[in-house]
């Protein structure tokens, strides 16, 4: 690996064009790639192979010759990463291989599953429908990221895993740092700790109950950790990928969606006379939004060939589900934004065992909160100029930080 010279290659990650959010690389960008697997240098010094087309994500991802451990020597990162002990990363199985990954991710899969968001969709309906009537009541213009996007998924989340929502604004700060590529490591360090240390004593709280209660945490709490089979240092990091991943990504997507919908009066049109088509609506924008535009680190563990590049053990790589998503040879019109076509084929909860656990979920916060924002609040329009829109360009989550809109 040492002897690549990082110098000419282009720096990623990429960024939009000026004021465009929804072009993920521009032109120039693109056209400095030397082809569809090439290499590409990192903010950290370090450089990494760029996988960019739809068949090479998918190949790559279901591989077993790459490693998500973000704490292997070599493993690509977008930031120097924080001097972390192994406690900091306990529980956190979104950077874990083989059957230490699987062992925690099972403890979840029947929560995620379809069958059971199904059954919290009333309440995700009723926090959607109080969000609506709190925000319609305040003033005009508002800023629907603050006042809608962010409390929606941020409430659905802390229910589900049993966490106290009058908490939000501790969580939310530090998840944006946690999430900010540019944060300074110690910073990152202490949100993490701080996360940690609150999420442990609401852990311990509950343990201290006679019954746990019925939420997630309470049912993890009795389930598994009464018989062994968790420790409380892994449960605390469990509940903090979830309360993370589970409210920033849908947030942003809620916003970023609203953005486009409002320059696309036919599709809202579309969402508000016939709620049924509000899935397809939703996987076209999960592809053409595509929010982890930085895409999926992993480095390689054995030699392996991708797109035709020979990659060799220890080697980093990235996986570009933005540019996969826009890959020609899988969507036609792959840069328009269409809303009938068939988006299912699209990555943007990655692929392989790391798939995103929360994508049902999700699914059904944007299309419960399209549909009510589309049918409350028809007359929603933008109240900035779209080109003075504050974009998260350093997250790893992609979004706006503010949408000031009026009706
Ligand atoms: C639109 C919203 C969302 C998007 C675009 C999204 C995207 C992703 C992606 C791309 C991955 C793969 C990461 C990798 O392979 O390295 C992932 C994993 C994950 N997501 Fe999501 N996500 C969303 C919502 C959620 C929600 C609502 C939750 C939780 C409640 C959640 C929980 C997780 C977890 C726990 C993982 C790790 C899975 C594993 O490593 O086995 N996500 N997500």
């Amino acid at each position: 690996m040492g002897e690549v010279l990082t110098d000419r290659l282009p720096l990623f990650p990429f960024l939009s064009p000026g004021d465009d959010p929804f072009t993920p690389v521009t032109g120039a960008d693109l056209r400095r790639l030397d082809g569809p697997v090439t290499r590409v240098k990192l903010p950290t010094g370090g450089w990494t192979w760029l996988v960019t087309r739809h068949r090479d994500v998918k190949q790559m991802l279901r591989s077993d010759a790459f490693s998500a451990d973000a704490a292997r020597p070599g493993f690509p990162l977008l930031r120097q990463s924080p001097p972390q002990s192994a406690e900091g990363r306990r529980g956190g199985f979104i950077r874990m291989d083989g059957e230490e990954h699987l062992r925690l991710r099972r403890m979840l899969t029947a929560e995620f599953m379809i069958k059971n968001i199904r059954r919290i969709e009333p309440l995700i309906g009723q926090v959607v429908d109080d969000a609506l009537t709190a925000f319609q009541a305040g003033q005009r213009p508002a800023d629907l990221v603050a006042g809608f996007a962010l409390p929606v998924p941020s409430l659905v989340i802390c229910h589900l895993l049993g966490v106290p929502y009058a908490d939000h604004a501790f969580f939310q700060q530090r998840s944006v740092v946690l999430l900010d590529r540019s944060a300074d490591p110690l910073a990152v360090r202490d949100a993490v700790a701080g996360l940690r240390s609150y999420l442990g004593r609401l852990i311990e709280d509950k343990r201290a109950g006679a019954t746990p209660g019925d939420d997630l945490l309470g049912r993890l709490i009795t389930e598994r950790v009464r018989p062994g089979e968790l420790e409380v240092g892994e449960l605390i990091g469990m509940a903090l990928l979830l309360l993370i991943a589970g409210h920033e990504t849908t947030a942003n997507m809620i916003g970023l969606s609203v953005l486009l919908l409002l320059q696309h009066p036919h599709v809202w049109e579309r969402l508000r006379g016939d709620p049924a088509q509000a899935d397809a609506v939703v996987e076209e924008l999960l592809r053409y939004l595509t929010i982890v535009r930085q895409g999926l680190p992993r480095q390689a563990i054995r030699d392996v060939e991708v797109g035709g590049r020979r990659i060799r053990a220890g080697e980093p790589v990235t996986a570009l589900l933005s540019l996969a998503n826009r890959d020609a040879d899988v969507f036609d019109d792959a840069e328009e934004f269409d809303p009938y076509r068939e988006a299912h084929q699209h990555l943007a909860f990655g692929f392989g065992v790391h798939q995103c656990i929360g994508q049902p979920l999700a699914r059904a916060e944007l299309r419960i909160a399209l549909t009510g924002l589309a049918a409350r609040l028809p007359g929603l329009r933008l109240a900035a100029d779209p080109a003075d829109l504050p974009k998260r360009d350093n997250s790893i989550v992609y979004g706006l930080s503010e949408l000031p809109v009026t009706w």
